[in-house]
């Protein structure tokens, strides 16, 4: 049952980092305070830090990829390690960014610990330019 009894605390931070963070931050997400900004960030990294420890946890993650489909090999080791965790891959989408760079979103349901395996197989692909993971939702 969630406790909603509010407590204060205080920080210390440097002054500059304080006002690029309100400078853009409030810009950005119209947050209607500073504890309200916060209190949202604060749950950002629970929600997205919590899967990590918890195996079992039924998650849905958006994986993004950016590469070079040159390479050789890789474009034929994406879709051997999509192959191997198809149980959880929901989708994917393919952009092609340039002559050069391709984009791919895939998105996964499942086992927290079915997707962190499929996440290692892309790490271990050489050649990937970025690998960001996001958790859309605890399922
Ligand atoms: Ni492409």
């Amino acid at each position: 049952m969630p406790n909603d009894k509010l407590t204060r605390f205080s920080i210390t931070i440097p002054e500059d980092l304080l006002r690029e963070f309100e400078q853009n931050y409030y810009s950005d997400h119209k947050r209607e305070n500073r504890s309200e900004a916060i209190r949202f960030l604060m749950r950002e990294y629970i929600s997205g830090e919590r899967w990590k420890l918890d195996d079992d946890k039924e998650i849905c993650a958006t994986v993004t990829i950016i590469y070079d489909h040159h390479l050789p090999g890789l474009s034929c080791k994406l879709t051997a390690a999509q192959h191997d965790s198809g149980d959880v891959i929901i989708c994917s989408t393919h952009v092609h960014l340039s002559h050069f760079s391709c984009l791919e979103c895939i998105i996964t349901k499942g086992q927290a610990s079915d997707i962190k395996k499929f996440i290692e197989a892309l790490k271990d692909i050489r050649g990937i330019k970025s690998l960001n993971v996001n958790i859309t939702a605890e399922v």
